[in-house]
């Protein structure tokens, strides 16, 4: 069932460019998003003036990208929401607000308890699920199903990852419906999704360099994550991971946010992971990453291919295939999961089933 491979969660990691294609490619029609096949009506996203994505764990982590996502290409304002905040915080929706809902499994009871306050308000609402045949899935006023297969590992990655693809796909066609970019800007950017989906294949290349690195994470007790922008939200993902199937304590932090405290922490050879896949905010990162340097950290930076990054900033360099900075996710979540797994593994953690965890969280 493994397929060969230790571990369920390490099959599922090098499943995801097969995962990326079978949701994104039937969804691509004459060179641009389409959800003909979920019966999503053309037009659909024309209507609306806000989103609210409401998910939990993972499922949010690609929801905060999506936010991103969809903030700015189609300049429409996106609230995200652990599902479990925004079942008890009243929240503000009206007819122009679409409830983008995500989960795996579908089964989730606060999602779907989410799903079920947005419909009683009479609010437009849309799933991205994995399990058909799911609650959510059922109940959802609008389904677009994910293909990552199975996921049988605790912990989600390619469930993740293909998330994340149909949060690109929905920010397109909404920039398109708004008139925010023109058709050939759609087309340019769904082929750049395409091209990122099949440099997922490259990234997986970096697991040996990764297991090799990681070795030094054996006895650790704690280790941070930093970003800024699309990064924060993917450090973000990568904490978690390495938290629920490593037990080792780990934060991600907005970088630009350390010096509002969390500095304090940063001492002697204490690990860092610095995510700099974003030109724009480069010198800001470098900069911040010189600050923890500094302070002794142990950083692993993770940046594109080509970056020019002064030797003296990081301890080791891990770089990512070179894409457009847009797509950097795609390719760049590959790694996390892949130290969070390789970091599990040595420390003889149950990496499939980690301690307490369940794959369905049916409790709220
Ligand atoms: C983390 C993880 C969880 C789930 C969360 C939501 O690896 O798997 O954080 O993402 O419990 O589950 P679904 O997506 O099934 O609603």
């Amino acid at each position: 069932q493994k397929g060969g491979y230790d571990h369920f969660m390490l099959k599922e990691i090098y499943e995801q460019p097969r995962a990326l294609r079978d949701t994104v490619h039937p969804r691509i029609s004459d060179g641009l998003p389409s959800f003909e096949m979920d019966d999503v009506p053309e037009g659909f996203f024309k209507r609306f003036e806000k989103i609210s994505i409401v998910a939990c764990g993972t499922a949010m982590h690609a929801g905060m990208l999506g936010k991103a996502l969809i903030e700015k290409l189609a300049r429409i304002p996106v609230e995200t929401d652990i599902a479990s905040e925004f079942r008890y915080r009243n929240p503000i929706m009206d007819k122009t607000t679409l409830v983008i809902v995500i989960s795996q499994s579908g089964e989730t009871a606060d999602t779907l308890a989410a799903l079920r306050l947005a419909k009683q308000h009479g609010v437009t609402t849309l799933a991205i699920v994995n399990v058909t045949g799911s609650s959510i899935a059922r109940e959802a006023d609008y389904i677009i199903h994910t293909y990552a297969g199975p996921e049988i590992a605790v912990a989600s990655t390619k469930a993740y990852s293909v998330q994340l693809s149909v949060m690109y796909m929905i920010a397109i066609k909404m920039a398109l419906a708004k008139q925010e970019i023109t058709t050939n800007q759609a087309r340019e950017l769904t082929s750049s999704l395409m091209h990122a989906i099949e440099t997922t294949e490259k990234s997986i290349l970096l697991d040996e360099q990764i297991k090799a690195y990681i070795k030094r994470y054996e006895n650790l007790n704690d280790l941070f994550f930093l970003g800024r922008g699309l990064d924060y939200a993917l450090g973000l993902e990568g904490s978690l991971k390495l938290k629920e199937i490593s037990y080792i304590h780990c934060e991600a932090y907005a970088a630009g946010e350390l010096k509002h405290g969390t500095i304090s922490l940063i001492t002697d050879g204490v690990p860092v992971v610095a995510l700099a896949t974003q030109e724009i905010l480069l010198p800001k990162m470098v900069s911040n990453i010189r600050e923890v340097r500094s302070r002794g950290a142990d950083v692993l930076l993770i940046c594109k291919k080509g970056m020019r990054i002064d030797r003296d900033v990081y301890g080791e360099k891990l770089e990512l295939p070179a894409i457009d900075d847009l797509f950097m996710p795609i390719v760049g979540v590959i790694p996390l999961q892949l130290i969070a797994y390789h970091t599990a593994v040595l420390r003889g953690c149950d990496v499939d089933k980690p301690r307490n965890l369940a794959k369905s969280v049916t409790v709220e």
